[in-house]
C-alpha cells in the first residue's frame, strides 16, 4: 500500500544511536520514506496489524499531512520534521497525550536549539507569538493504541507564505542551520520521558511543565465556537484532565476539544 521504506540518512541514524536509552520505547529503528500522504497513516496501518509501542515512521515530505480540525499540514521535502508514533497508554493517561506531548515538543526544540517555546491550549507549540510546530493525536478504533503526528517547522518553507504572519520556523528565527538529528532525538528523549510520567501515574509533573510554558496565555481573552454560537471567556487553567478552565459571565467553562482563538 505504501512504498517500501528506505533506509534512515546518517544524520538521524547517528543521533539516534548516540541517544541509546534516553530513547525508552522509541529506541527501536524507525521506518523512513522520502514522500508519505501522511505518516500517522502509515503509523496507523502499522498498528492495526500490531506493531509494537514505540514504532516510528518519519518522512522527509508528505503529500497529505493533515493538521487538527481536519486542517492540511504544509509537509515540504528537507523543510520540517514529520513524524508518527505508535503508543499504547494506560487509559489513565489517554487524556494527557497530548498535552504531554506538547510539553516534550517544546522541551526537544529548547534543548537542541536554545530557544524557549510557549504553549497554547491544548498543544500548539509557540516561537515569539508563531506557531513552529503542532501535535496530532489519532486513536485508533479500539482506542488501544494512539497515534501521535508531530510537525516542526525547520525551515521558512515548510508554511505557506499566506501564513507568515501566523508561523514561523526554527531556522528563521534562529537565523542558523538546525541540526535535524538532534532535534528529533530530543524531542524523542522528551516525550520517552514525560510518556513515562505520564504511565507512572505523574500527572502532575506534566500538567506543571505545561502551565510553565503556557503561563503567559492564562488571562487572556479566548474565543470559541459551541453549537454554532460564538462564546467568549478568559483563560485561567487547565484541570487534572487536560481540560481548558475559562471563566464567562455565566460562570466556569471547560473546554476539552476543538480549537480556540486567543485574543
Ligand atoms: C496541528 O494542527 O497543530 C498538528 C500538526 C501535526 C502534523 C504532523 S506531521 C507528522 C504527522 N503526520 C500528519 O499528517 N500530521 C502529523
Amino acid at each position: 500500500m505504501y512504498p517500501s521504506p528506505q533506509s534512515l540518512p546518517a544524520e538521524f541514524a547517528e543521533a539516534l544511536s548516540r541517544a541509546g536509552a534516553r530513547l525508552g520505547p522509541f529506541g527501536g529503528e524507525p521506518l523512513w520514506y522520502p514522500d508519505v500522504p501522511s505518516t500517522n497513516d502509515v503509523a496507523l496501518a502499522l498498528a492495526e496489524r500490531g506493531a509494537e509501542e514505540g514504532r516510528l515512521v518519519i518522512a522527509n515530505a508528505q503529500s497529505a499531512g493533515r493538521g487538527r480540525q481536519g486542517r492540511a499540514w504544509a509537509s515540504p521535502a528537507g523543510a520540517g520534521l514529520y513524524f508518527s508514533a505508535v503508543l499504547k497508554p494506560h487509559a489513565r493517561a489517554v487524556p494527557l497525550l497530548t498535552i504531554a506531548a506538547g510539553v516534550a515538543v517544546a522541551e526537544g526544540i529548547q534543548t537542541a536549539t536554545g530557544l524557549s517555546p510557549r504553549l497554547k491550549w491544548p498543544n500548539d507549540v509557540y516561537v515569539s507569538e508563531r506557531k513552529v510546530a503542532g501535535v496530532l493525536a489519532e486513536a485508533g478504533s479500539d482506542v488501544h493504541y494512539v497515534i501521535l503526528g508531530i510537525g516542526i517547522n525547520v525551515l521558512p518553507a515548510a508554511y505557506p507564505p499566506e501564513i507568515a504572519s501566523r508561523a514561523t520556523s526554527l531556522e528563521g528565527e534562529l537565523g542558523r542551520a538546525v541540526d535535524r538529528g538532534l532535534l528529533l532525538t530530543e524531542c524523542l528523549s522528551a516525550l520517552a520521558a514525560r510518556y513515562t510520567d505520564l504511565q507512572h501515574g505523574r500527572a502532575d509533573a506534566v500538567m506543571d511543565a505545561w502551565r510553565g510554558r503556557a503561563a503567559s496565555t492564562f488571562g487572556r481573552t479566548v474565543r470559541w465556537e459551541a453549537s454554532g454560537v460564538a462564546r467568549e471567556g478568559v483563560a485561567e487553567n487547565i484541570d487534572a484532565t487536560g481540560a481548558l478552565v475559562v471563566r464567562t459571565d455565566s460562570g466556569p467553562v471547560r473546554l476539552i476539544s476543538g480549537e480556540v482563538q486567543w485574543i
